[in-house]
């Protein structure tokens, strides 16, 4: 069945695909998500996993990183596959194949490319191109042939951009091909991928459709499936995939209010399957009060999703009891990101815990308990499943919205402040500040902490509140020059009031019942002027947090919009909103009870994440 394919590293059977080594950054699942475009399947592989992860296969893609390789398998290069190297990816190779690497005159971002040779893997392909290495390769092995040179600024030719060896069956580029910086490089991944691994493009959603709900057949049998239903894109699109496979009777929605949804979200919810005509064995349960009381005290982010993420199970396993559900099998809307950024990859360490992802459910899956059907999926690509299945597209194309919900987004602080360090970021931002001669704004470090994202690593860190300045893109640049500069800050916030604070104060708060509350009066009012602004559809997701923070001596709550664009949520831009909707937010925000002020947030990610935890 699917588990077991999972479990025995096996690739999707029946189709071509390609293996993806990720060497950190986002750089393999952008590869992962072109190659799935020419319809060739991809899957994510670690550095350090064992040769046999790679079997079935018909090639390998290094992807470029960040520069560290700890742990790297280099027996994969026993593989008689083709293997191509990009970025840090390609220096690897040519280190293996007896070439040498060494540091470059030349900056990373964009180059022009000079094509030295004809081959199958640079056919069509012109440029420019993108890199990220501050090494190049300086020699390459006997058996390698130059295919492309960078141009320098000078003038100089770079010669070992693109190299080849069809005797090894090994290729390396220099350059990203997955970023689209690189023109042309979906040309470049496709005559990998197409002519040099001879892959069939097989891979569609028509294809994976008939054997997901094969699959699915297989591995629940005669028993049953009891699926969290949230309302939200993918367990929805599970649930209608599910019912497709297994018929009306063996499967149970349960949509369970944890008291962290949106205002009126779990009616609506209800409501929503209702008229779709997906209320057929639909539970529901409102454990408000369950959640509430597991939570109790806690205020460190990822116990919280812990807590959450348990409180889940047993909810659900009080409730299957109750309502007689025996043998039943756990479904679960999980996508392929969530299994990868919990580290579910060894070595990585863990970003979050994706609230699919606590220990009970990793037993539950080891033990074959767990039916995920979407989980080999990107969001674009379940959005693609759910139009395939007939569901209507103002559900597809909903934002995402977290299964822990405003759990990850109502911040809690035991109100103690490490007051030196505090001290210390903000000598460094006023340093910042000072050699930018940016006068007539304020740059203020919060007392508060909030996650955020470096590389592969979580980082728990301060956010920097501007006051002033002209308009978004003015203050949007200066945030995003500072979050390069000043360490220990990984978000830029931009106050949407009226003045400048004088004194901000951390207060101690917890996740309550009147907390959520006016979270949820404050996150209606965004998501209704977003429709009323006709932006909905042009912003990927738009998180509304508040943190215990309280500013001049009045109110508790700082309020933070987060409007982001974004593909994958992988990584994501801040997006600005405009001037007329952030008035009205102003106006409406700032008038509730116990808010301290409006900010709306600058920060890509990274450094940023799109929660704030
Ligand atoms: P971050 O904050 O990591 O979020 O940049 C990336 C995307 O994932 C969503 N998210 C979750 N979705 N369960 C979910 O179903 C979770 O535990 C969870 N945590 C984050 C988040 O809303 C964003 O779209």
């Amino acid at each position: 069945g699917v588990q077991d394919c999972h479990l025995f590293w096996g690739c999707i059977v029946g189709h071509d695909s390609i293996a993806i080594v990720d060497f950190g950054g986002m750089f393999a699942h952008l590869f992962a998500t072109k190659v799935r475009r020419l319809k060739v399947l991809a899957e994510i592989r670690q550095p350090d996993d064992p040769v046999e992860a790679f079997q079935g296969f018909k090639g390998v893609i290094l992807a470029g990183g960040t520069g560290e390789s700890q742990g790297f398998n280099k027996a994969i290069f026993v593989l008689d596959v083709p293997i191509l190297g990009c970025g840090f990816g390609h220096l690897e190779m040519a280190r293996f194949y007896g070439g040498s690497v060494g540091p470059s005159t030349l900056s990373w971002g964009h180059s022009d490319l000079k094509i030295v040779a004809d081959h199958p893997l640079v056919d069509g392909f012109v440029g420019p191109v993108w890199s990220s290495q501050q090494d190049v390769v300086t020699s390459v092995g006997p058996e390698f042939a130059k295919l492309a040179a960078t141009v320098c600024k000078n003038g100089d030719l770079l010669p070992f951009t693109a190299v080849a060896s069809d005797k090894l069956r090994r290729y390396g580029v220099q350059f990203h091909p997955e970023v689209d910086d690189t023109v042309d490089g979906d040309k470049l991944i496709a005559n990998f991928v197409l002519a040099i691994c001879g892959c069939k493009p097989s891979w569609t959603m028509e294809t994976y459709l008939e054997q997901q709900i094969a699959a699915i057949r297989q591995q629940v049998g005669d028993q049953s499936v009891f699926l969290l239903a949230s309302g939200g894109v993918d367990s929805t699109v599970a649930a209608v995939l599910l019912r497709r496979a297994l018929g009306p009777d063996r499967l149970h929605l349960l949509h369970v209010d944890n008291g962290m949804m949106r205002k009126n979200e779990s009616a609506n919810v209800l409501d929503m399957f209702r008229r779709f005509d997906m209320d057929h064995n639909l539970h529901f349960v409102d454990a408000t009060d369950t959640f509430l009381t597991a939570l109790g005290d806690e205020v460190e982010p990822e116990k919280k999703r812990k807590i959450i993420g348990n409180t889940f199970i047993s909810e659900f396993e009080r409730i299957a009891k109750e309502l007689g559900i025996e043998r039943h099998l756990l479904g679960q809307g999980t996508i392929y990101p969530d299994t990868v950024e919990t580290g579910a990859n060894k070595g990585a360490q863990t970003i979050k815990t994706h609230h699919n992802r606590v220990p009970v459910i990793d037993q539950m899956i080891a033990q074959g308990r767990v039916v995920e059907p979407l989980a080999d999926l990107y969001k674009i690509e379940v959005r693609e499943l759910g139009e395939l299945l007939g569901i209507d597209r103002e559900l597809l194309w909903r934002h995402p919205f977290p299964g822990p919900g405003l759990g990850v987004r109502l911040l809690c602080s035991d109100g103690k402040v490490d007051v030196n360090e505090i001290a210390a970021i903000q000598q460094e931002v006023d340093r910042f500040i000072a050699k930018k001669g940016t006068v007539n704004m304020q740059f203020l470090a919060l007392p508060i902490k909030s996650v955020g994202v470096k590389g592969d690593r979580r980082s728990y860190e301060h956010p920097v509140m501007i006051s002033g300045g002209a308009n978004w893109d003015e203050v949007a640049n200066l945030a995003d020059e500072l979050l390069k500069t000043v360490p220990g800050v990984n978000r830029c916030i931009w106050n949407l009031g009226s003045h400048a604070p004088k004194s901000v104060e951390l207060l101690p708060a917890t996740m309550t019942r009147a907390r959520l509350d006016l979270l949820r009066e404050a996150d209606h009012i965004v998501m209704d002027g977003l429709r009323r602004h006709g932006l909905y559809d042009d912003i990927w997701q738009c998180p509304t947090a508040l943190v215990p923070v309280k500013i001049d001596n009045a109110g508790q709550e700082l309020c933070i919009v987060r409007p982001i664009h974004s593909e994958r949520a992988m990584t994501a831009t801040a997006a600005s909103l405009p001037p007329a909707l952030l008035k009205e937010l102003a106006d409406k925000i700032l008038a509730l009870p116990g808010i301290s002020g409006l900010t709306l947030d600058l920060t890509s990610k990274p450094p940023g994440t799109i929660e704030w935890e």
